[in-house]
């Protein structure tokens, strides 16, 4: 079938995914490939599965049958703290930041699991040495500075506007200075210039790294992909370029009825 594209140097390989969940088959045999340096795009209509295979990739659900590979090695179940360690890191749909620690705090996180497991543990009880503690605090804020919101460094979440909070979101995902970038949404409640400059730098971060975008906003999508994998229903419907992808029936289907989607 078309959508089983032949994939040089994939970096991150799902072979047969499939997931049920309270009885519901969520992913049925989800097989994509990210190659290595690009940015690909996950669509799909929402309840699609788009974040549940983020989850699966990161070890936040199980899958009941099939393989990950990343950089061409099969993982057992992959731990979410450990999930830095092995050069992937993720946003979270909206923000998902801790409403009680600065922006830099929230940074930091994302750079902590280098240093020790136990994300939530650090959050609450900050265990770093000093030492470590200045060698992160050092590049969360470069990492904010890179962002151009090295000023909200020492504000909360919630006194932030919501594009400064998605930023500093990004932030977390990379100062762990991944190779594998997943994003889930990240132009999600933000204004049309704030996603044009969000395209300008996802593509200045291949080939470097690589980027699994999952997004609503198709202009986003369509300018920033070199690939694109399409789910509905928890079943990839086509894969290809912006360009394929844009025209296959069976997308425009999928999309028929959906808001939000154009
Ligand atoms: N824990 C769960 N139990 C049952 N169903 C779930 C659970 N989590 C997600 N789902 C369902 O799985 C489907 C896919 O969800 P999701 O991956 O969030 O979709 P998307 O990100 O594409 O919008 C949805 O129908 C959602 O309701
Ligand atoms: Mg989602």
């Amino acid at each position: 079938m078309k959508y089983f594209l032949p994939l040089t140097d994939p970096i991150l390989e799902l072979c047969e995914i499939s997931l049920k969940l309270s009885g519901l088959q969520i992913l049925d045999a989800v097989s994509i490939g990210v190659p290595q340096g690009t940015v690909t795009g996950l669509i799909g209509p929402n309840g699609a599965g788009k974040t549940t295979v983020f989850n699966v990739i990161s070890g936040f659900v199980l899958a009941d049958s099939g393989t990950i590979k990343v950089d061409g090695k099969k993982q057992k179940h992959v731990h979410p703290h450990h999930l830095t360690k092995k050069g992937i890191a993720r946003t979270l749909q909206g923000v998902g930041l801790f409403p009680t620690m600065s922006a830099l705090e929230n940074v930091m996180i994302g750079g902590s699991s280098q240093v020790r497991s136990g994300i939530i543990a650090q959050a609450l009880a900050m265990p770093w040495t000093d030492v470590e503690q200045n060698r992160l605090r050092a590049q969360s804020m470069a990492v904010l500075g890179e962002l151009n919101i090295a000023d909200a460094a020492n504000r909360l979440p919630g006194e932030l506007p919501y594009p400064i909070q998605k930023r500093v979101a990004l932030a977390r995902a990379l100062v762990s200075d991944p190779q594998v970038l997943l994003l889930d949404e990240p132009a999600g409640g933000i204004s049309a210039a704030d996603i044009s400059e969000l395209a300008e730098l996802i593509r200045s971060w291949v080939p470097k790294r690589t980027v699994l975008l999952v997004e609503h906003h198709m202009e986003l999508v369509m300018e920033v992909c070199d690939l694109i994998w399409v789910l509905d229903a928890g079943k990839v419907i086509a894969a290809g370029t912006p360009d394929e992808v844009r025209r296959d029936p069976a997308v425009l289907a999928a999309y028929l009825g959906e808001d939000g989607a154009t």
